[in-house]
């Protein structure tokens, strides 16, 4: 209650204020370099972000270089582009304020989460489970019950699953109280895809290694969403998406933080862009594993996958996360507030956290109807997305998206649920919602 009263202390329904919180926006000018499309507003950001002028020079730049030099890229600019992942790193480090050799880019979300267990999972006859919770994307889910599948256990017994109480909220209590001495390691989400919790790394980090078990995150509504830092919280691993936020592109490379005192650890899939730099090309049969983050690439890094970041990454440095992150507070505080003044009264809740520090990057607005209204509301200009059984997420996203944007998504749900133009629809699901 309290912090409603304070979102309305702060926004009114005009547009004419959403007009002037844009004229004060310090961040309006990165809009631009954004192929922003006309007559749609683009609220998917959380999902697959929009593409940029940064994105694509970046893009061209790389197969230019590819029409021209054919595999003289890989040595051009003292080894840039074999060096890539490593190049990359460095602007990518400090979005989760780790040390550049802690990160790498490389694969997806889903192998390196692959990559990772197999590293650090190594089970022993008292101690085995692997610690989830039953809110997480499934595909972390799908890789944590092959891995323990590979070691001979089955998942039914090995994967200890903490139950959220409500469908929407992880109960950080309940993960640590169930971080048994039959625990190896814990994987959880940084933040909820369905309600955009933040998860308390730190706590949780504390608490796995008070009991010597190995903890992972993903980052995939984190990163570029939120602020992190992981020089304070210190997890053994993390792994992320890079084409939602970070508007890398669909299929982007991935993510992959190893913690430092990890680095002689062998990789549990090793390749042989993961060997030392000195003896790769002598194509010896033993792997020198090489000790840092970059050990853990495996085949040859995809030139055309990665350099879309190149370009997005100097935008992020550019402007900095805690910028980014003040305005999509406000972005989302304000559509809070605009959804609780306008649209509470059609049936319209909020399935997300208004606590600023437990919010990540998008409102999760629940109706009855939602798979519906996100039909129309594609129909009519917006581009949401949906997820089952009752969420339409909305991203603003800071770089791109406007006050005014936000006001016209309000004002077009209101038109789809009272003129019940939604009701044109089938209940039948597409194929990407
Ligand atoms: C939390 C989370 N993990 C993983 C993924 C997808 O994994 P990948 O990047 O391997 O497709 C998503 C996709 O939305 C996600 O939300």
């Amino acid at each position: 209650m309290q912090d409603r009263h304070k979102q309305s202390v702060k926004f009114d329904t005009s547009l004419d204020f959403a007009r002037k919180k844009d004229q004060g926006d310090e961040l309006r000018d990165a809009r631009d370099r954004f192929f922003i499309q006309p007559n749609e507003i683009y609220m998917d950001g959380n999902s697959l972000g929009m593409a940029s002028k940064d994105a694509e020079a970046a893009l061209l730049n790389v197969l230019a270089l590819w029409k021209k030099d054919g595999i003289k890229i890989w040595n051009r600019e003292d080894g840039k582009y074999y060096h890539y992942a490593r190049v990359l790193a460095k602007p990518m480090a400090k979005l989760i304020n780790a040390d550049a050799n802690e990160v790498t880019l490389v694969g997806s979300t889903t192998s390196n989460i692959h990559q990772a267990i197999s590293t650090f999972y190594h089970p022993t006859k008292s101690r085995y489970k692997i610690l989830v919770d039953d809110l997480n994307f499934p595909t972390d889910r799908y890789a944590v019950d092959s891995q323990v599948a590979l070691k001979g256990y089955n998942p039914q017994e090995a994967v200890r699953v903490v139950a959220s109480p409500d469908g929407r909220f992880i109960d950080e209590d309940a993960v640590v109280a169930a971080m048994n001495e039959d625990v190896a390691l814990v994987l959880l989400p940084a933040v909820l895809y369905r309600s955009a919790q933040v998860i308390d790394m730190k706590k949780l980090t504390i608490e796995a290694h008070k009991r010597n078990i190995i903890i992972g995150f993903d980052l995939c509504h984190a990163i570029g969403a939120v602020e992190i830092d992981f020089d304070a919280i210190q997890p053994d691993f993390a792994v992320w998406c890079n084409y939602k936020y970070l508007s890398a592109g669909p299929g982007a490379i991935a993510g992959l933080y190893i913690n430092k005192r990890h680095f002689g650890q062998t990789p549990g899939m090793a390749g042989w862009f993961g060997n030392r730099d000195e003896t790769q090309f002598q194509l010896k049969h033993e792997f020198e594993h090489q000790q840092d983050a970059s050990g853990w690439q495996v085949g040859t890094p995809p030139l055309l996958a990665m350099a879309p970041l190149e370009g997005v990454l100097q935008l992020f440095d550019q402007i900095g996360m805690r910028k980014i992150r003040a305005k999509s507070l406000d972005l989302t505080g304000y559509l809070m507030y605009l959804i609780d003044m306008k649209l509470a009264k059609y049936g319209c809740g909020i399935g997300n956290s208004r606590e600023d520090k437990k919010r990540g990057g998008h409102i999760c607005l629940e109706h009855d109807e939602a798979y519906r209204i996100s039909r129309a509301l594609r129909d009519n200009g917006v581009v949401p997305d949906f997820r089952e059984p009752n969420v339409i997420r909305l991203a603003p996203v800071a770089l791109y998206n406007t006050y005014e944007e936000v006001y016209q998504v309000v004002h077009i749900l209101e038109r789809i649920i009272t003129e019940k133009i939604y009701e044109q629809y089938h209940t039948n699901r597409a194929l990407v919602v």
